[in-house]
């Protein structure tokens, strides 16, 4: 089988495709035929190592994928062969097999009529974006919402959860195209903030100020998104795609009168999780939440894909098609 190699850190180009063999299913093991693997932008993180955690080389990336159980080991029960699953990991996905231990069970099945690339990339960002606004801003129908990156992966699930919802929403990103894309999803209100002053924007565009901040970016855009709350808004930091932590004025939290939570999975009470989920499930089954797959590339281009995640230029999901 064949797999992405990251053997130095570095950035998305240090990728190899390398042949391996296929090791043989130990007790308690599943072996999954991955068909679509999706790209986070976790993985060019773990690559270059400054992620969080770090991952001894060589390894192989991919956080996310999709596909077919082929075997399982005797005793497992929790999948048989043929079931079409999902599964997140930490590593691994970005290569045509992959082995996960079944007390380690991560894998879902994949709803019926569900096609297999849209389960891959219907992952992480959804479940970030459903978990932050139904869970952490606590997301009411008609609750102003703002969505920073609103062309990312969980800027897009953002966008049309929060729709979804019942929300308003204003998206806020760096071209013409990404927000073409969140106002196709529902968005109401469009902000460039490459040719915009974002705070100025903001005003002119919620007078009475936002309940919701969902921040997945950083960096400049947090402070005016923050300022654009009303008393009693929720700004969520989700996580850091500009690279820069930003650093806001405490006083600004004071004054406003607002508060600033940050999205964990595990923060998430279990009851309120398995809630979450199998609502989050419905609205993919009903078709009223669909990832928007931006671009699909062979295995042996996963460094380009990468590469496209690493410069922001990804709209909603990038899959890596592992039956190309
Ligand atoms: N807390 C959690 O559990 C959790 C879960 C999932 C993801 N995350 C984090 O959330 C962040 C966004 O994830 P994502 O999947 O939405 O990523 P993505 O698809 O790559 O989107 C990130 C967005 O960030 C903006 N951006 C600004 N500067 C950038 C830069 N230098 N490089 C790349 N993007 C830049 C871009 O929007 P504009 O071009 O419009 O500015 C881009 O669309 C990541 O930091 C990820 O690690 C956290």
């Amino acid at each position: 089988m064949r797999a992405a190699v990251c053997s130095d850190y570095g950035t998305p180009e240090v990728i190899t495709i390398e042949a391996r063999l296929s090791p043989p299913l130990e007790a308690g093991q599943i072996r999954i035929r991955i068909e679509s693997a999706a790209v986070n932008f976790s993985d060019v993180l773990l690559i270059a190592n400054t992620y969080q955690v770090s991952v001894p080389t060589p390894f192989t990336p991919g956080s996310e994928f999709a596909g077919v159980v082929v075997e399982v080991s005797d005793g497992v029960a929790a999948v048989a062969v043929g079931d079409r699953v999902t599964g997140t990991g930490f590593v691994g996905a970005f290569a045509e097999e992959i082995i996960i231990a079944s007390d380690k069970l991560t894998l879902r099945r994949i709803p019926e009529g569900v096609e297999t690339r849209t389960a891959a990339a219907f992952g992480v960002a959804h479940r970030t974006a459903y978990h932050t606004l139904r869970s952490v801003a606590r997301l009411k129908s008609g609750d102003e919402l703002i969505v920073l990156g609103a062309g990312g992966g969980v800027g897009i699930a953002a966008v049309q959860l929060g729709v979804a919802l019942g929300a308003t929403v204003t998206a806020v990103a760096s071209s013409t195209q990404k927000l073409d894309v969140a106002a196709s999803y529902g968005a109401s209100h469009l902000v460039n903030h490459r040719t915009d002053d974002l705070r100025t924007a903001l005003k002119a565009a919620l007078p009475q100020g936002a309940d919701i901040v969902a921040d997945p970016v950083g960096g400049d855009l947090s402070e005016p998104a923050l300022r654009a709350l009303r008393p009693g808004g929720r700004f969520v930091t989700i996580g850091y795609a500009s690279g820069v932590i930003p650093k806001i004025p405490l006083n600004l939290v004071l004054v406003k009168g607002v508060q600033v939570n940050g999205f964990q999975f595990k923060d998430i009470p279990p009851e309120e999780f398995r809630r979450n989920e199998a609502e989050l499930t419905e609205l993919l089954v009903s078709g009223r939440a669909v990832p928007h797959i931006g671009a699909e590339f062979p295995l042996d281009k996963t460094a380009d894909a990468l590469r496209m995640v690493a410069d922001g230029q990804a709209i909603g999901k990038v899959l890596i098609d592992l039956t190309a």
